[in-house]
């Protein structure tokens, strides 16, 4: 058995990372629904669908476990695939599949709290807040579960969203350096003209931009700390496995790179990004 990565293209490739340095001898499957990415500017119904057969694929290559590597998929689909459909795939299957997104342990990430914890609303004036910038897809954006979840169990922290209509798009198309360092500068100045001054803290809430993380550095205050969703979500994972010893993650440590677009190598930006060649098959 093994476990399943996906993201609509290459983004997710930020969380793969972490997961196999957490867990080397793990069998993991990446799959990028590149004939479909980016999924940021589409409907909720559609990246539903596209979600689910998604972690449908990745239950065929032997996964029990998908993670999604995507917050537009986590935000979007994650919820609706759990209730609705999840419980009779695993029926059919007859095996304990499972997914799991990764907006959960960045909230907790965020929060310092887990996320079973809600503050109590007390009214009380906050002293200083904490602002919290998020970056995001629109579709992301447009779900309101940064601000929503935050807010539950942090009212200290201010949350504020920027959607960025072009930048997952931009980074699948292997854009140059100078066109992606001028979008990520123009939406910090967008979102510190929003708040009225430099964040405390951001989150890269789309995994692509993980990729670019230099150029959020450079754009933002210096010494700005960025929540890593990579590594909250391996953390996550560890937690997960261990409470569940009915999923298999595999032992042979291998690695498979699938995509539903363009297989062969992947263009230089991650390329750069993997440092090392890297290369997809078909799906
Ligand atoms: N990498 C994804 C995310 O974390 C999706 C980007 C997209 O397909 O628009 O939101």
């Amino acid at each position: 058995m093994a476990i399943g990565v996906f993201d609509s293209g290459v983004g997710g490739l930020t969380v793969h990372r972490k997961l196999a340095e957490r867990f080397p001898s793990a069998d993991l499957v990446y799959l990028a629904d590149q004939a479909n990415a980016p999924y940021g500017g589409r409907p909720g119904e559609e990246i539903v669908e596209l979600t689910r057969a998604g972690c449908d694929r990745l239950f065929d290559q032997g996964c029990d476990l998908v993670v999604l590597a995507c917050n537009t998929a986590s935000a979007i689909a994650l919820r609706r695939l759990q209730q609705t459909w999840l419980p009779q795939r695993r029926r059919e299957l007859a095996r304990p599949v499972n997914v799991l997104g990764l907006i959960v342990p960045t909230i907790e990430a965020a929060t310092g709290l887990p996320w079973e914890h809600e503050a109590e609303r007390r009214g009380d004036k906050v002293e200083k807040l904490d602002i919290l910038a998020v970056f995001a897809t629109p579709a992301t954006a447009r779900s309101r579960v940064y601000e929503i979840e935050i807010d539950k169990r942090r009212q200290d922290v201010a949350v504020f969203v920027e959607p960025c209509p072009d930048l997952a798009r931009m980074i699948e198309d292997n854009a140059g350096a100078v066109e992606l360092a001028q979008a990520v500068e123009t939406h910090v100045a967008q979102i510190t003209a929003r708040i009225g001054r430099a964040p405390d803290r951001a989150i890269l809430g789309c995994t692509h931009y993980e990729i670019i993380a230099d150029m959020f550095r450079a754009a933002l205050k210096p010494g700005t700390p960025l929540i890593h969703q990579p590594d909250a979500t391996a953390a996550a994972l560890a937690g997960y496995l261990e409470r569940h010893p009915e999923i298999d993650p595999g032992s042979d440590g291998l690695r498979r790179f699938l995509t539903t677009g363009r297989p062969g190598a992947q263009h230089d930006l991650v390329q750069t990004f993997w440092e090392g060649p890297l290369s997809f098959e078909p799906a």
